[in-house]
């Protein structure tokens, strides 16, 4: 909790039980889990934020964690120049789990023995309990499989240390010093492939560092209202909304908070998905938010008119999209806070937590000029996008915006390709993508794929329907499994449905005549077509 949210809660009118103020921070140091370890430990109920290893032990003091952890990391211990154990952290006093790298530095800064095995171990692994296994793994099945990952191992622990368990590769596989509060676990517990992972996490969080276990969405949406009232005092408020959850929960929960001093935009560029624009306007409504619906269609249009090449698409959609927001920003002369759904995983990116707020710009066309003079309010820049999502359900969004797909900013604009973009193709697209959703949330599929939709090559070909020859559209079709959307992979759709989105598509829509299935992963495609 840093100073600003610690003071923002103590500040509140109901303030959260003094628990939900706990907090356990990871030591980055470059791991590729790292993340996922943050993202563990709270699904275990326990706030937890990723700082890099080199933070000052000074800073680490003033937050007051109730634990730290250690990430992994792809160094090797002895190597020049790795990132080296922060002695002074023992002075803190404060119980501390290394995981692999984290183990092996801690290890090797108290005097045990790390060195290179023979070959690495990488993947699933047996572990076996040494003795009762401590106080770390005691209780836990004397065989059980772990994730690998790593070169180096430990032989021998420091003195005042017990090793706790080892693996085929890994002499010391765990090993702590209960009067110390160390710990370090070579394995990953923080990855699925380790079944009792989130045991152990859970037994260092409460009984080693004795977390309540109390950060849930009602404790986030506790904590950012009374952090929102703190910030905006009596001042009001605008948020542009673009239909996705992100800006949606964030426009809950800023509503929460200052009520009607908050007023949501939503710019309609008419390049949305069949009724998206109808459904945000009326979850918007439902919660009583004042809503400017900007119905901006045919200027869009207007703009796109001519225009086949793909980044001017974006260019122009996207500066207009800005030019709109600013119209309607101006008319609300007094709202001096601009709202943002901003997620954690955005502040990584952009460089941490102790970064200036960047406005979230990476492929987002409502990503706003720096020079709108006003000062941003982000209240989901601590939380992953399913702690979003959570959130959001708390706050009674409907399901279909919680769960709704990733979507462009550009939207529909770039998901007709090697043409100009017109009214007539993109109902062709809004028509066919509404299928495609349709049969896909029937077979219960929508919430399995990071996205699905429909392409519309701007092509025609040759096909006979009844007894005429057709020159129609053909429809690709387009759904990958992520995580991340830096890389992805096609989704296997089963056939049955497969045929039936074609069969619908082409008996539905006039002008199509042939429906193509996209079978490329990222790389070396991208998800979207353009
Ligand atoms: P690609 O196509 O690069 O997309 O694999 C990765 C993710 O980014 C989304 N995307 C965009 N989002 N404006 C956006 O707001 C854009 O111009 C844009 N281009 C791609 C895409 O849908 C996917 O989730």
């Amino acid at each position: 909790m840093t100073e600003a949210r610690a003071a923002a809660v103590a500040d509140a009118a109901q303030p959260p039980t003094a628990s939900a103020l706990e907090e356990v921070l990871v030591l980055d140091f470059g791991g590729q889990y790292s993340q996922l370890i943050a993202r563990r430990i709270r699904e275990c109920g326990v706030f937890a934020e990723l700082l890099p290893a080199t933070t000052s032990v000074e800073a680490i003091r003033e937050r007051k964690p109730k634990g730290l952890v250690l990430s992994g990391g792809p160094a090797s211990v002895y190597e020049p120049g790795a990132p080296e154990f922060p002695s002074q952290l023992l002075d803190l006093d404060i119980p501390m789990l290394g995981i692999c790298y984290g183990m092996q530095v801690m290890v090797q800064a108290l005097g045990g023995r790390v060195e290179g095995a023979e070959s690495g171990e990488f993947g699933r692994a047996e572990l076996t309990l040494r003795g009762d296994g401590g106080r770390l793994l005691g209780g836990l099945p004397e065989n059980q499989s772990c994730w690998m990952s790593h070169r180096d191992s430990v032989f021998e622990p420091p003195s005042g240390f017990r090793a706790l368990a080892s693996t085929p590769g890994s002499p010391v596989a765990a090993c702590e010093s209960p009067e110390r509060g160390l710990y370090g676990i070579q394995f990953h517990p923080e990855v699925v492939h380790t079944p009792y992972g989130t045991e152990v996490l859970t037994r260092f969080l409460r009984e080693i560092a004795g977390c309540e276990q109390q950060w849930s969405p009602q404790s986030v949406i506790a904590e950012q209202v009374a952090a929102v009232r703190a910030q905006v005092g009596e001042g009001r408020a605008i948020c542009g909304l673009s239909g996705g959850v992100d800006s949606s929960v964030a426009a809950l929960l800023v509503h929460r908070a200052i009520g009607e001093r908050l007023t949501c935009v939503f710019v309609d560029h008419g390049l949305m998905r069949l009724n998206e624009a109808e459904q945000v306007v009326a979850a918007f409504e439902q919660f009583g938010i004042p809503l400017v619906h900007v119905e901006a269609e045919e200027r869009f249009l207007a703009k796109l008119a001519g225009v086949e090449d793909p980044e001017s698409k974006r260019k122009i959609i996207g500066g207009e999209f800005i030019r709109v927001f600013e119209e309607e920003a101006a008319k609300l002369e007094d709202a001096s806070f601009l709202v943002q759904g901003t997620l954690y995983s955005d502040v990584i990116e952009s460089g941490g937590s102790e970064s200036a707020a960047t406005i979230k710009s990476h492929h987002n066309v409502g990503g706003l000029p720096e020079d709108l003079e006003f000062e941003l309010v982000e209240p989901l820049r601590m939380l992953f996008k399913d702690e979003v999502r959570a959130v959001g359900a708390e706050l009674g969004l409907p399901e279909r915006m919680v769960w709704r797909q990733p979507f462009p900013g550009p939207g529909l604009g770039i998901r007709i390709v090697g043409g100009e973009v017109t009214k007539e193709r993109l109902d062709i697209l809004r028509a066919a993508d509404a299928i495609l959703q349709e049969e896909i949330r029937a077979a219960g599929l929508y919430r399995e794929l990071w996205q699905s939709f429909c392409v519309l090559p701007v092509v025609r070909s040759v096909g006979v329907q009844g007894d005429e020859r057709s020159y129609a559209y053909p429809i690709v079709i387009r759904a990958v499994t992520s995580d991340d959307a830096m890389t992805a992979d096609w989704a296997r759709l089963p056939y049955d449905l497969l045929e039936k989105v074609s069969n619908r598509i082409i008996n539905e829509i006039r002008d199509v005549n042939r429906v193509a299935l996209d079978i490329s992963s990222k790389p070396p495609a991208t998800i979207e077509w353009e």
